[in-house]
């Protein structure tokens, strides 16, 4: 089996975490469970029904070989059901279930599953040990480090949540096989974020730096994939572990590209993906660094043909105007500060970043109105001046 194990610490909550990555490690569930969780006897698996069909029969067997009874709940996908009411049925599930503070609950599935099932494990008798084992690559990357977990409310995005760690996350690289390509393209845009950011989280550039790895990465080249998940991993806990609640404004950086992304997700109503808009809106933070000369020329091109390479959008298939995209931007309490856009903006060489609070609106206009006109689509045209 090939396996790695890598530790998040996260010295504030006086708490660590291992995330074990590798191939074949769901058939290893059982007994990582009985590792993490050694008191548990019963383990509430929570999935979606995208997922349970193909991996909710692998998981339940290893559990059951290392002794463990277990149950299945399987919740609808989709944003939607990232809701209160789906907690509300986890809650009468698991009482159903009888299920214990000794017991463990695992989140088999994506961000969605995630976070529901996080909050769930948080909340449900005062908080129940949990276990996440993410499905999709932008929760293998991103969703799962952090301990942020989450619900929805009257379609505000994870209005209602807390910060609870997993005891353990097991990366299965497997599963990834079974993901649409949108869906892994929308993890690769979260991947390719990291590269923006390896710089400023380990202080050097490595060499070959992430940006090159991406540059010759294959989605069927499972090692590669499974050290590259890894490394995100590693790269998101750094952050993480220097501000484990979010209240130092460390986390501010992981924002690379979602100043623009927030808005055009909002702006699609749904039709654009999360990691669709990330793509869209790293593009956009490279073009700024240029227009405001922190970065050579030249560098938000190679970010374009990176984002494209792995089959991400780098523009909307509709437009808006200009002025429609900044007015949301600026109802972002995350990225505004006293009248002012915050954003985190490239600088010096790729991989590296600051947060800048001096960006003006006309400049980040003559973004959004330079990269329409790119789209083929001419910036008075649409806002009908
Ligand atoms: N907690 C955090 O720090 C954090 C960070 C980023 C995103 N998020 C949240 O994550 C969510 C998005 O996560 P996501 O992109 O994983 O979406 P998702 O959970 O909706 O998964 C995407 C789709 O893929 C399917 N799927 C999952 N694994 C599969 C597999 N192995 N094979 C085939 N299909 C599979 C799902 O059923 C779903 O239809 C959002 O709600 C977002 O708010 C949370
Ligand atoms: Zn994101």
């Amino acid at each position: 089996m090939d396996s790695h194990t890598t530790t998040v610490l996260v010295p504030a909550v006086g708490q660590s975490y291992p995330i074990k990555t590798g191939t074949g490690l769901l058939g290893d569930l059982g007994r990582l469970v009985k590792t993490w969780t050694p008191k548990a006897k019963r383990v509430f698996v929570v999935s979606d029904q995208t997922v349970a069909p193909l991996y909710a029969e692998t998981a339940c067997k290893a559990l059951a070989n290392a002794g463990l009874e277990s149950t299945v709940f399987t919740m609808p996908p989709g944003e939607s059901h990232k809701t209160l009411a789906t907690l509300e049925s986890l809650y009468d599930a698991a009482l159903a279930f009888r299920l214990t503070r000794r017991d463990v609950v695992v989140a088999l599935g994506g961000g969605i599953v995630g976070d529901v099932t996080g909050y769930f494990a948080a909340t449900f008798l005062r908080g129940v040990p949990f276990i996440q084992v993410p499905t999709t690559l932008l929760a293998q990357v991103d969703s799962s480090v952090g301990g942020k977990v989450a619900v929805n409310h009257h379609g505000l995005k994870n209005m209602i949540g807390a910060f609870y760690h997993p005891k353990g996350v097991l990366i299965d690289t497997d599963t990834l096989k079974t993901l649409t390509p949108r869906d892994f393209a929308c993890g690769m845009a979260e991947v390719i974020k990291y590269a923006g950011l390896e710089a400023t989280i380990v202080g050097n550039l490595p060499s070959p730096n992430l940006f090159e790895v991406l540059s010759s990465l294959s989605r069927d080249d499972a090692p590669a994939m499974a050290r590259v998940i890894e490394y995100c991993c590693y790269l998101k806990a750094a952050v993480v572990a220097k501000d484990p609640e979010e209240r130092l404004g460390v986390r501010e950086i992981l924002n690379l590209g979602h100043t623009f992304a927030h808005a055009f997700e909002t702006l699609s109503e749904g039709q654009i993906l999360h990691g669709e808009a990330v793509s869209m809106g790293l593009y956009r933070a490279y073009i700024l660094a240029e227009k405001m000369q922190t970065l050579p020329t030249g560098t938000a091109d190679a970010v374009k043909r990176l984002l494209l390479q792995h089959g991400l959008p780098v523009h909307p298939a509709v437009t808006w105007p200009a002025h429609a995209v900044v007015d949301l931007m600026k109802q972002d309490k995350k990225v505004q500060e006293a009248g002012q856009l915050r954003f985190v903006l490239p600088q010096m060489q790729l991989g590296q970043v600051e947060i800048r609070h001096d960006i003006s609106e006309t400049d980040v206009v003559w973004v959004l109105d330079t990269c329409q006109a790119e789209a083929g689509v001419s910036p008075s045209a649409i806002s009908g001046v």
